[in-house]
Protein backbone atom coordinates (compact mmCIF):
# COMPACT_ATOMS: atom_id res chain seq x y z
CA UNK A 1 0.00 0.00 0.00
CA UNK A 2 1.48 3.77 -0.96
CA UNK A 3 2.30 5.90 2.10
CA UNK A 4 -0.68 8.44 0.62
CA UNK A 5 -3.23 5.57 1.65
CA UNK A 6 -6.34 7.40 3.14
CA UNK A 7 -7.69 5.86 5.72
CA UNK A 8 -10.86 5.39 7.16
CA UNK A 9 -12.69 4.33 10.92
CA UNK A 10 -14.70 1.48 10.79
CA UNK A 11 -16.47 -0.13 14.09
CA UNK A 12 -16.48 -4.00 12.81
CA UNK A 13 -18.27 -6.19 15.28
CA UNK A 14 -18.21 -3.53 18.02
CA UNK A 15 -14.45 -2.60 17.49
CA UNK A 16 -12.60 0.37 15.58
CA UNK A 17 -10.49 -0.22 12.83
CA UNK A 18 -8.72 1.85 10.46
CA UNK A 19 -9.19 0.65 7.24
CA UNK A 20 -8.44 1.55 3.51
CA UNK A 21 -10.62 4.34 1.92
CA UNK A 22 -12.71 2.42 -0.76
CA UNK A 23 -12.18 -1.15 0.69
CA UNK A 24 -15.33 -3.32 0.13
CA UNK A 25 -16.66 -4.32 3.61
CA UNK A 26 -14.61 -8.15 2.94
CA UNK A 27 -11.65 -5.98 2.15
CA UNK A 28 -11.69 -4.14 5.58
CA UNK A 29 -12.53 -6.94 7.65
CA UNK A 30 -9.56 -8.71 6.05
CA UNK A 31 -7.59 -5.87 6.51
CA UNK A 32 -8.38 -5.46 10.39
CA UNK A 33 -7.42 -8.87 10.74
CA UNK A 34 -10.38 -10.83 10.56
CA UNK A 35 -10.42 -14.50 8.45
CA UNK A 36 -13.12 -14.79 6.63
CA UNK A 37 -14.44 -18.58 7.07
CA UNK A 38 -17.96 -18.81 6.60
CA UNK A 39 -20.14 -15.67 5.08
CA UNK A 40 -17.97 -14.91 2.09
CA UNK A 41 -18.01 -17.13 -1.49
CA UNK A 42 -17.72 -15.40 -4.91
CA UNK A 43 -16.57 -12.12 -3.83
CA UNK A 44 -17.83 -10.82 -7.29
CA UNK A 45 -21.83 -10.50 -6.28
CA UNK A 46 -22.79 -13.68 -7.71
CA UNK A 47 -23.24 -16.26 -4.83
CA UNK A 48 -25.23 -14.93 -1.64
CA UNK A 49 -23.17 -15.73 0.76
CA UNK A 50 -22.14 -12.48 2.48
CA UNK A 51 -24.86 -10.84 4.04
CA UNK A 52 -24.26 -7.28 6.03
CA UNK A 53 -26.15 -5.14 8.00
CA UNK A 54 -24.17 -1.54 8.72
CA UNK A 55 -25.31 1.89 10.14
CA UNK A 56 -23.53 4.89 8.43
CA UNK A 57 -22.38 7.27 10.26
CA UNK A 58 -25.30 10.36 11.71
CA UNK A 59 -27.66 7.90 9.65
CA UNK A 60 -30.38 6.15 12.02
CA UNK A 61 -31.45 3.94 9.11
CA UNK A 62 -30.40 -0.06 9.66
CA UNK A 63 -29.24 -1.24 6.30
CA UNK A 64 -28.17 -4.73 4.63
CA UNK A 65 -25.66 -4.97 1.97
CA UNK A 66 -23.31 -7.40 0.37
CA UNK A 67 -19.93 -7.39 2.07
CA UNK A 68 -18.16 -7.92 -1.43
CA UNK A 69 -19.81 -5.14 -3.07
CA UNK A 70 -20.00 -2.76 -0.12
CA UNK A 71 -17.97 -0.10 0.37
CA UNK A 72 -16.87 1.37 3.69
CA UNK A 73 -17.08 4.58 4.56
CA UNK A 74 -16.07 6.45 7.24
CA UNK A 75 -17.99 5.96 10.88
CA UNK A 76 -19.47 2.71 9.39
CA UNK A 77 -21.10 0.07 11.81
CA UNK A 78 -21.21 -3.15 10.51
CA UNK A 79 -21.90 -6.84 11.43
CA UNK A 80 -21.12 -9.66 8.83
CA UNK A 81 -23.91 -12.62 9.03
CA UNK A 82 -22.26 -15.91 8.65
CA UNK A 83 -25.55 -17.60 7.55
CA UNK A 84 -29.32 -16.45 7.34
CA UNK A 85 -31.10 -19.30 9.36
CA UNK A 86 -34.72 -19.09 7.54
CA UNK A 87 -37.44 -22.20 7.22
CA UNK A 88 -36.81 -24.34 4.51
CA UNK A 89 -39.76 -27.30 3.74
CA UNK A 90 -38.85 -30.57 1.73
CA UNK A 91 -40.30 -31.56 -0.75
CA UNK A 92 -40.01 -34.27 -3.89
CA UNK A 93 -40.82 -31.74 -6.40
CA UNK A 94 -41.92 -34.55 -8.74
CA UNK A 95 -44.77 -35.05 -6.41
CA UNK A 96 -46.21 -31.81 -6.98
CA UNK A 97 -48.53 -29.90 -9.14
CA UNK A 98 -47.65 -26.39 -10.76
CA UNK A 99 -50.48 -24.35 -8.82
CA UNK A 100 -51.63 -22.56 -5.49
CA UNK A 101 -52.58 -24.91 -3.63
CA UNK A 102 -48.94 -26.53 -3.42
CA UNK A 103 -47.84 -22.47 -2.64
CA UNK A 104 -50.19 -22.76 0.27
CA UNK A 105 -49.35 -25.75 1.75
CA UNK A 106 -45.29 -25.86 1.74
CA UNK A 107 -45.16 -21.91 2.42
CA UNK A 108 -48.35 -20.97 3.91
CA UNK A 109 -46.51 -18.00 5.63
CA UNK A 110 -46.60 -16.23 2.47
CA UNK A 111 -50.57 -15.31 2.74
CA UNK A 112 -49.37 -13.16 5.86
CA UNK A 113 -47.69 -10.96 3.49
CA UNK A 114 -48.60 -7.10 4.19
CA UNK A 115 -47.55 -5.71 1.45
CA UNK A 116 -44.75 -3.44 3.11
CA UNK A 117 -42.08 -3.52 0.74
CA UNK A 118 -39.59 -3.67 3.14
CA UNK A 119 -38.09 -6.80 1.48
CA UNK A 120 -38.26 -4.93 -2.03
CA UNK A 121 -35.75 -2.07 -0.58
CA UNK A 122 -33.64 -4.86 1.12
CA UNK A 123 -32.86 -6.83 -2.08
CA UNK A 124 -29.54 -5.66 -3.17
CA UNK A 125 -30.17 -7.40 -6.02
CA UNK A 126 -33.06 -4.60 -7.13
CA UNK A 127 -35.53 -7.55 -7.18
CA UNK A 128 -39.18 -6.91 -6.62
CA UNK A 129 -39.39 -9.00 -4.03
CA UNK A 130 -42.86 -8.30 -2.75
CA UNK A 131 -44.24 -8.53 -6.39
CA UNK A 132 -43.06 -11.73 -6.58
CA UNK A 133 -44.35 -12.59 -3.31
CA UNK A 134 -48.02 -11.44 -4.77
CA UNK A 135 -47.75 -13.43 -7.88
CA UNK A 136 -46.98 -16.16 -5.87
CA UNK A 137 -50.33 -15.41 -3.45
CA UNK A 138 -52.11 -15.40 -6.59
CA UNK A 139 -50.87 -18.57 -7.86
CA UNK A 140 -49.06 -17.10 -10.67
CA UNK A 141 -45.69 -19.02 -10.82
CA UNK A 142 -44.76 -17.91 -14.12
CA UNK A 143 -44.21 -14.97 -12.75
CA UNK A 144 -42.72 -15.38 -9.62
CA UNK A 145 -40.05 -17.76 -11.17
CA UNK A 146 -39.33 -14.21 -13.25
CA UNK A 147 -39.42 -11.57 -11.05
CA UNK A 148 -37.04 -13.60 -8.84
CA UNK A 149 -35.05 -14.74 -11.16
CA UNK A 150 -32.20 -12.91 -9.97
CA UNK A 151 -32.35 -13.80 -6.76
CA UNK A 152 -28.72 -14.86 -4.91
CA UNK A 153 -30.51 -16.08 -1.54
CA UNK A 154 -28.26 -13.52 0.29
CA UNK A 155 -31.24 -13.83 2.99
CA UNK A 156 -31.35 -10.34 3.52
CA UNK A 157 -35.08 -9.96 2.65
CA UNK A 158 -36.17 -12.11 4.79
CA UNK A 159 -33.97 -10.79 7.65
CA UNK A 160 -36.29 -7.71 7.44
CA UNK A 161 -39.78 -9.11 6.82
CA UNK A 162 -42.31 -8.36 9.47
CA UNK A 163 -44.72 -11.63 8.76
CA UNK A 164 -41.13 -13.79 9.13
CA UNK A 165 -42.03 -14.84 5.34
CA UNK A 166 -38.53 -16.48 3.94
CA UNK A 167 -38.97 -15.23 0.23
CA UNK A 168 -36.32 -16.50 -1.61
CA UNK A 169 -36.99 -19.83 -0.32
CA UNK A 170 -40.15 -19.79 -2.12
CA UNK A 171 -39.28 -18.10 -5.55
CA UNK A 172 -36.83 -21.20 -5.33
CA UNK A 173 -39.95 -23.41 -5.45
CA UNK A 174 -41.42 -21.13 -7.96
CA UNK A 175 -38.75 -21.34 -10.15
CA UNK A 176 -38.51 -25.80 -9.90
CA UNK A 177 -42.23 -25.69 -10.53
CA UNK A 178 -41.77 -23.41 -13.65
CA UNK A 179 -38.73 -24.92 -15.05
CA UNK A 180 -40.12 -28.17 -14.45
CA UNK A 181 -43.79 -28.21 -15.33
CA UNK A 182 -45.00 -24.66 -17.25
CA UNK A 183 -41.76 -23.97 -19.13
CA UNK A 184 -41.44 -24.17 -22.79
CA UNK A 185 -39.66 -26.51 -24.90
CA UNK A 186 -36.36 -25.30 -26.04
CA UNK A 187 -35.19 -25.62 -29.24
CA UNK A 188 -31.82 -23.81 -28.74
CA UNK A 189 -31.48 -26.27 -25.60
CA UNK A 190 -32.04 -29.39 -26.86
CA UNK A 191 -29.79 -28.62 -29.79
CA UNK A 192 -27.04 -27.88 -27.36
CA UNK A 193 -27.79 -30.96 -25.29
CA UNK A 194 -26.86 -33.15 -28.58
CA UNK A 195 -23.54 -30.87 -29.50
CA UNK A 196 -22.67 -31.74 -25.95
CA UNK A 197 -23.09 -35.01 -25.83
CA UNK A 198 -21.31 -35.33 -29.44
CA UNK A 199 -18.05 -33.76 -27.91
CA UNK A 200 -18.62 -31.01 -29.74
CA UNK A 201 -16.64 -28.14 -26.67
CA UNK A 202 -14.20 -30.93 -25.31
CA UNK A 203 -11.23 -29.31 -27.16
CA UNK A 204 -12.30 -25.90 -25.73
CA UNK A 205 -13.02 -27.45 -22.38
CA UNK A 206 -9.80 -29.22 -22.12
CA UNK A 207 -7.95 -26.08 -22.98
CA UNK A 208 -9.55 -24.20 -20.25
CA UNK A 209 -8.87 -26.46 -17.73
CA UNK A 210 -5.05 -26.73 -18.80
CA UNK A 211 -4.68 -22.70 -18.90
CA UNK A 212 -3.15 -20.50 -16.35
CA UNK A 213 -5.10 -18.70 -13.79
CA UNK A 214 -4.65 -15.15 -15.38
CA UNK A 215 -5.92 -16.52 -18.76
CA UNK A 216 -9.02 -18.14 -17.59
CA UNK A 217 -10.05 -14.92 -15.29
CA UNK A 218 -9.10 -12.55 -18.35
CA UNK A 219 -11.27 -14.91 -20.43
CA UNK A 220 -14.23 -14.87 -17.69
CA UNK A 221 -14.24 -11.17 -17.80
CA UNK A 222 -14.57 -11.27 -21.60
CA UNK A 223 -16.98 -13.33 -22.16
CA UNK A 224 -20.55 -12.68 -23.52
CA UNK A 225 -22.93 -12.58 -21.13
CA UNK A 226 -26.87 -13.02 -22.57
CA UNK A 227 -29.40 -11.56 -20.84
CA UNK A 228 -33.14 -12.99 -20.75
S1 LIG B 1 -34.72 -11.64 -3.12
FE1 LIG B 1 -33.94 -11.75 -1.01
S2 LIG B 1 -32.49 -13.46 -1.00
FE2 LIG B 1 -32.85 -12.89 -3.17
S3 LIG B 1 -31.19 -11.46 -3.64
FE3 LIG B 1 -32.96 -10.22 -2.98
S4 LIG B 1 -32.67 -9.94 -0.75
FE4 LIG B 1 -31.29 -11.58 -1.39
S1 LIG C 1 -41.25 -7.65 3.79
FE1 LIG C 1 -42.58 -9.44 4.10
S2 LIG C 1 -44.60 -8.56 4.59
FE2 LIG C 1 -43.38 -6.90 3.68
S3 LIG C 1 -43.88 -6.99 1.45
FE3 LIG C 1 -42.05 -8.26 1.77
S4 LIG C 1 -42.85 -10.36 2.05
FE4 LIG C 1 -44.57 -8.93 2.37
S1 LIG D 1 -18.98 -13.18 -1.64
FE1 LIG D 1 -20.37 -13.90 -3.18
S2 LIG D 1 -21.87 -12.33 -3.27
FE2 LIG D 1 -20.39 -11.55 -1.89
Amino acid sequence: MSEEQKMVKAFIMGEAYDVPEGSTIIMAMEYAGFQMKRGVGCREGFCGACATVYREKGDYKLKGGLACQTVVTDGMTLAQIPFVPAEKPIYDIKELTPDIDTIKTLFPTIFRCVACNTCTKACPQEIKVMDYVQALKRGDIGRAADLSFDCIRCGLCALRCPSEIVQYNAATLAQRLYGRYLNKKSPELEERIVEVENGKYEKELDELVEMPREEQSKRYYAREIKLK
